[in-house]
């Protein structure tokens, strides 16, 4: 860890807050990672253990809390989709009194940017006891959860400040997607999906969103400036996109924000929908960008103030911002920087702290 750590990572230098810093790292953090994860034949490197594991396991159970748990959400779509392997993900809390039935083979994945985060540790001690292999993919190797793990992925990510969670989070995603086209190479699955060359065109269009703060900071002071609440919809992976995104305006901004299934809203939640409520509406998926904008008009014909964020290619006329393309599966890894400045703004103009909100704690050492 101390080795990865230089004098500039932990000042915030010429930025007013770490979360600015560290959002605005996000195309270095990406690149860093495709850099750490290629072997100079343009091959993934990744320990030959870690390849087995993920070879002979029946199914992933991934292990996590809070943005962690919201990366393993992706983490599933990712390791599913590429790999064919069957992915449960579980908040830590609950997995560790409230134990599933576990297949025959399981392998624990555990997510975690510090690598110390207690409910997570107690489910890897009873998992351990029960002789089941663990990967922890953290951003501190040295952490409890990597020594006591048997195998570790690094993020690479350089140490995070700010409570708020952002470059892990890329991080997390970009590492996990490396790992399901490497399990998937392994298992001799065909691919049409290079992941560094894909993750190379990620990290250019972060730096593109990272340049349009100002348009960023318009749409906060438009939508979120004295509002109460705020809702968020998607579908398929924008739906998990959204319940980061939610998480990020709640913790550093106090509204109250929540992220549904675009389906799911009419099935009470709409119930809240005021005049002017606003409602982030993700649109980067080209196979469900019809009904997602059907659940717009949902809820726009209650009152709602509603901002679209979509995808170049699918845009419509009135939406809010429009994401550079890149590939489908990879859309979290860009669609979640307009959300993480969009909350870094709604909180500067309340007045919060930013890097260190109330009653939140960076690494949470207690279950
Ligand atoms: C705390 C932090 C969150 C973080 C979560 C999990 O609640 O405030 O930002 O996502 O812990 O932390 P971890 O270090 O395990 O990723």
């Amino acid at each position: 860890f101390t080795a990865e750590l230089d004098a500039t990572d932990i000042e915030k230098g010429t930025y007013p807050h770490f979360m600015l810093k560290e959002i605005d790292e996000q195309p270095f953090v990406i690149r860093k990672i495709i850099q750490k994860y290629q072997n100079e034949n343009d091959e993934i490197k990744l320990e030959p253990e870690i390849r087995e594991a993920m070879k002979n396991c029946d199914r992933i159970y991934i292990i996590a809390a809070g943005t962690s748990y919201h990366a393993g959400l992706l983490g599933k779509q990712f390791i599913e989709k590429l790999a064919n392997i069957p992915v449960e993900v579980h908040v830590a809390s609950e997995f560790s009194y409230n134990m599933p039935l576990l297949s025959e083979k399981p392998l624990f994945v555990y997510i975690s940017q510090s690598g110390e985060t207690a409910d997570s540790r107690s489910v890897l001690v009873q998992t351990k006891k029960l002789g089941h292999p663990a990967l922890t993919v953290t951003n501190v190797p040295g952490s409890t959860l990597s020594r006591e793990a048997d195998y570790t992925m690094h993020l690479h990510a350089g140490p995070e400040i700010a409570v708020a969670s952002t470059k892990a989070y890329t991080a997390q995603m970009a590492v996990l997607a490396i790992l399901a086209v490497d399990t998937a190479r392994a298992k001799g699955i065909e691919l049409d999906f290079d992941p560094m060359q894909e993750l190379g065109i990620v990290a250019t269009a972060m730096e593109a969103l990272t340049d349009q703060k100002e348009e960023l900071e318009q749409l906060a002071r438009e939508y979120l400036p004295t509002t109460r609440n705020c809702f968020f919809i998607g579908r398929g992976i924008d739906f998990y996109v959204g319940l980061e995104g939610s998480l990020k305006l709640k913790e550093i901004s106090y509204i109250q924000a929540e992220g549904f299934a675009g389906g799911e809203l009419k099935h009470g939640t709409i119930a809240l929908i005021e005049e002017g409520t606003p409602v982030v509406a993700l649109a980067t998926q080209a196979s469900v960008n019809y009904s997602i904008r059907g659940n717009v008009q949902e809820v726009e014909a209650r009152g709602a103030n509603s901002m679209i964020i979509s995808m170049k290619g699918l845009e419509k006329d009135g939406d809010a911002f429009i994401l550079p393309h890149v590939h489908d599966l990879l859309t979290p890894l860009v669609s979640v920087v307009p959300l993480q400045l969009i909350s870094y703004y709604a909180a500067l103009h309340r007045d919060c702290d930013v890097d260190k909100p109330r009653n939140l704690a960076k690494s949470v050492t207690v279950e």
